[in-house]
């Protein structure tokens, strides 16, 4: 590493372009056209939330999001039967399995792994024998941590949410200080560490400044803001203050 903490790729989930087209039923705005804009402002993969019941995303979306874009393709989903064979149809380049409620308005919490290890392991194995990367997204906990682990999968994301809704100082500073444990543990297990939910300009850095965390997935605020600036402005901004911190890591000594 060199002192150096490795690239933070970002991941722009492309979800809610999809629920914008579906307030009115057509095709407009198309969430391909937004990765494909996503892809030459500089992200490193798109990320796209198939729910139970389509709500933004949808089958057709996933098949050509497979076919048209040239970066890798992380779909989110939950741990159903349905999802796997949808997965093991496509085999994307990852499956980040989530907690999915339908009374929800996004998803509220980590997966629980520790609470369904004996059906994940078998669940995660045909991911894995298919050469997809399974990633469980979970909360900042050292036996969620463990537990996907011990399900076989290869990568964590730690939810956000909690951190970046904090309104106190102290509160989002107890939030972090979570993130940034479980992602030390995430790493000493060999398990790669990834992040997201609700990140915005104003709380990406301290995550970003998180040297084990190789990825975030940020969808929500991407697409709000690029009403006022445009999505490869708000691409752009989130890149450098990612960047930003990154960069602040790599000459602060230890
Ligand atoms: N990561 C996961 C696993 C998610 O479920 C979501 C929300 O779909 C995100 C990241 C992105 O969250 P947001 O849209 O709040 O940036």
């Amino acid at each position: 590493m060199n002192g150096l903490a490795p690239h933070l790729r970002l991941g722009v989930n492309i979800d809610h372009v999809a629920t914008v087209r579906n307030a009115r039923g057509g095709t407009y705005p198309d969430p391909v056209r937004a990765a494909l804009l996503a892809q030459n402002a500089g992200a490193d993969g798109i990320t796209a939330h198939l729910r139970e019941d389509r709500r933004h995303i949808t089958d057709v979306d996933i098949l050509r999001l497979m076919a048209e874009i040239n970066l890798p393709l992380n779909l989110e989903m939950a741990a159903t039967g349905e999802m796997q064979a949808i997965a093991l149809r496509h085999k994307p380049h990852a499956v980040c399995l989530v907690p999915e409620k339908r009374e929800e308005r996004t998803t509220e919490g980590g997966l629980d792994a520790a609470g369904q290890m004996t059906a994940l392991k078998s669940y995660v194995a045909k991911l894995n024998d298919a050469g997809i990367r399974v990633s469980l997204f979970i909360a900042a906990n050292p036996a969620q941590v463990e537990a996907a682990h011990n399900v076989g999968a290869a990568v964590v994301e730690l939810h956000t949410g909690g951190y970046c809704d904090a309104l106190l100082a102290t509160d989002r500073a107890v939030e972090l200080d979570r993130i940034q444990k479980a992602a030390a543990q995430a790493v000493s297990l060999g398990l790669e560490c990834h992040a997201g939910h609700g990140l915005s300009f104003e709380t990406v850095g301290p995550i970003a400044a998180i040297p084990s965390v190789r990825e975030l997935n940020i969808g929500h605020f991407l697409v709000g803001e690029a009403i006022f600036c445009g999505l490869a402005e708000a691409i752009k901004r989130m890149r450098a203050e990612m960047d930003k911190a990154r960069t602040r890591l790599a000459i602060v000594p230890k």
